[in-house]
């Protein structure tokens, strides 16, 4: 059984594609720039709106991405601020991720005025987030 389990393993290790090269938070932002711009436009057009949904639910994988780094910047500081800088930058993310959730929602039931204050609720997080932690 042993002797089988290691035979597998090896096959398997033998035929795993290489992984794609790893990304930064410079990438996941311009892929949630990318995926907001299309969707300020789709949720403009009633014709638009399973791709709207799709978008959004894009948008929410890309956030919880951008919860798996920190702005680079934050390494520069002294240890106690930036752990404090840390955590201000995930609850950040995370309240974003749930207006991401908030926009899906609205999306999927047809409410309108739910969609534009999510997409309200979204430009002010980023417009905070980019202030905070951007740099020029
Ligand atoms: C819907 C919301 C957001 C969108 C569409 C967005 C989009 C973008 C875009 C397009 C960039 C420039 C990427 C480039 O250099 O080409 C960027 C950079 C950045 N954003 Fe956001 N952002 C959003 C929210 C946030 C939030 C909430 C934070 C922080 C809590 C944040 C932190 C940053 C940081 C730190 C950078 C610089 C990354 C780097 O160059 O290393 N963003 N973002």
């Amino acid at each position: 059984m042993l002797a089988f389990l290691l035979m597998a393993n090896t096959v398997h290790a033998d035929t795993t594609p290489t992984p794609p090269p790893a990304r930064d938070l410079q990438a996941v932002m311009k892929d949630m720039g990318a995926t907001y711009k299309a969707l300020a436009a789709q949720t403009k057009d009633s014709t638009q709106t399973a791709a709207a949904i799709a978008g959004a639910a894009k948008l929410n994988g890309f956030v919880a991405e951008a919860a798996t780094f920190y702005p680079d910047q934050l390494a520069l500081l002294p240890a106690d601020q930036q752990r404090v800088q840390q955590l201000q930058y995930l609850r950040a993310i995370l309240n974003l991720r749930l207006a991401t959730i908030d926009l899906e929602e609205a999306l999927t039931a047809g409410n309108a005025q739910g969609v534009q204050d999510a997409l309200a609720k979204l430009a002010q997080m980023r417009s905070g987030g980019h202030d905070q932690f951007k740099q020029d």
